[in-house]
């Protein structure tokens, strides 16, 4: 599944680069991205929707680095934000304001003055409350803000519960039942044009079935909306594509959307405007994230394997019991044993991996696999550890897109009394 990573002899390499020259020139941990594995993940969105009218807006709460934004921004793609603050990002790298669609629960009065004032292309609406703050945002500047109800089809997407987010129990979107009477309200409301529909059932969604039976659910309500006299312009279809970390067999973005598709044409949609609004599937497995052996802590009932990288740098397996394959970057031969893979953070929770077989000495370099969405993003400065490295990769060349966080960093906007 990971074809941009690949070992040449002893060498695991990312494209042209050997990552072992990456952590000895930029230390670790150091996250490190294929530019190419990212262009590839997006060309089989493309290539699903050739001959279509569809707006791929890169969720970059999953990766929100600038040189990332960038990537993206230059093959076409718009962005699913969720604050002002990833607006700012995009701005920053260059993003086309129109092509943004912001999400979200809890957008402030501050964050949507700054949206309009840019122009972006659409709000998705989670809560009828929202509705009101946001038509009178809007009415204030004197403008008219478009929008999509998030609706939440209630279908189960069999994914994790902390990333399933369509069911009835979730803080996101408005109950299916209620859609038609909240779409009659926004279209009464004079600072808001109605233009589309939106939906976000989960994440890391590794079945067909929960994104057929979605479909058919908007389907039908963008019927009865219609219906009841909103016309609705765009369909902004979510749902996380998942990516194989451990042996997952995620539809590939082509085929699952050729199945979509053929939905959508046999009820005569075929041709509205679509968007969608991947995260993970574009940057998961484009990223790595090295980290230094540091001991190897043999025990009665577990031996411990202490890296450098923690779970504040990594927090998916502290976080969900997340699985991330760890591999060395030069293999050795020898006997495997068993570690656990563990970070320096003084928590129990914070491990990399349980059980994994490896032949490792101190001083070896590992590379903890898809690594590439929700784990820098998601980075903290826990136990006042600076945030890592990271490199963008492009064929031969390495670009250092940020800088290891110092100490000093981390305690810069901290002011002593007195
Ligand atoms: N759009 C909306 C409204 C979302 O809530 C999400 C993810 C996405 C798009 C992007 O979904 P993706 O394509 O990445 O699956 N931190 C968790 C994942 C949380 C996802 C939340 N929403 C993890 O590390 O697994």
């Amino acid at each position: 599944g990971q074809p941009f990573l690949a070992y040449q002899g002893s060498d695991l390499m990312i494209e042209g680069v050997r990552l072992a020259d990456l952590a000895q020139t930029h230390g670790t941990p150091l996250f490190v991205y294929s530019k190419a594995a990212m262009l590839s993940a997006l060309a089989a969105y493309q290539r699903g929707f050739a001959g279509r009218q569809a707006q791929i807006c890169y969720a970059m709460k999953a990766n929100s680095s600038l040189a990332v934004l960038q990537v993206f921004a230059n093959a076409g793609c718009g962005f699913d934000i969720v604050s002002g603050g990833e607006l700012a990002r995009v701005l920053a790298a260059g993003g086309d304001p129109a092509k943004v669609i912001f999400s979200g629960v809890g957008k402030t009065r501050a964050e949507m003055k700054q949206a309009l004032q840019v122009g972006i292309g659409c709000f998705n609406v989670e809560s009828e409350a929202e509705l009101d703050v946001l038509s009178d945002v809007a009415v204030s500047l004197g403008k008219q803000a478009p929008v999509s109800l998030r609706v939440n089809p209630n279908v189960d997407p069999k994914t994790h519960p902390y990333i399933s987010t369509g069911l009835k129990g979730n803080k996101f979107g408005i109950a299916h039942e209620r859609a038609v009477q909240v779409y009659q309200h926004a279209a009464s409301l004079p600072g808001l044009k109605v233009v589309g529909i939106d939906c976000h059932i989960g994440s890391q969604i590794t079945d067909t079935t929960p994104y057929l039976d979605a479909m058919d659910r908007i389907l039908d309500l963008v019927a009865a909306i219609e219906a009841a006299g909103v016309p609705i312009h765009h369909i902004d279809f979510g749902g996380g594509l998942g990516i194989n970390y451990n042996g997952d067999t995620p539809p590939e973005a082509d085929a699952l959307w050729a199945q979509l598709l053929a939905k959508m044409d046999a009820r005569g949609y075929g041709q509205r405007q679509l968007m969608i609004e991947p995260g993970r599937s574009l940057v998961g497995n484009a990223g790595v994230c090295l980290t230094e052996v540091m001991y190897i802590k043999p025990g009665e009932q577990k031996n411990f394997c202490i890296v450098d990288a923690a779970m504040n740098d990594l927090p998916r397996p502290a976080m969900y019991e997340a699985f991330h394959q760890i591999v060395p970057l030069s293999p050795r031969s020898g006997d495997a044993a068993t570690y656990d893979v563990v970070g320096p953070v003084c928590e129990s929770g914070d491990w990399i991996g349980r059980d994994r077989q490896l032949v490792v000495q101190a001083g070896d370099v590992l590379a903890v696999l898809s690594a590439g969405a929700y784990c820098m993003s998601m980075a903290s400065n826990y136990n006042t550890r600076g945030r890592a490295a990271e490199v963008l990769v492009d064929g031969e060349k390495a670009h250092l897109i940020r800088q290891r966080e110092s100490a000093f960093d981390t305690f810069a906007l901290e002011q002593l009394v007195g």
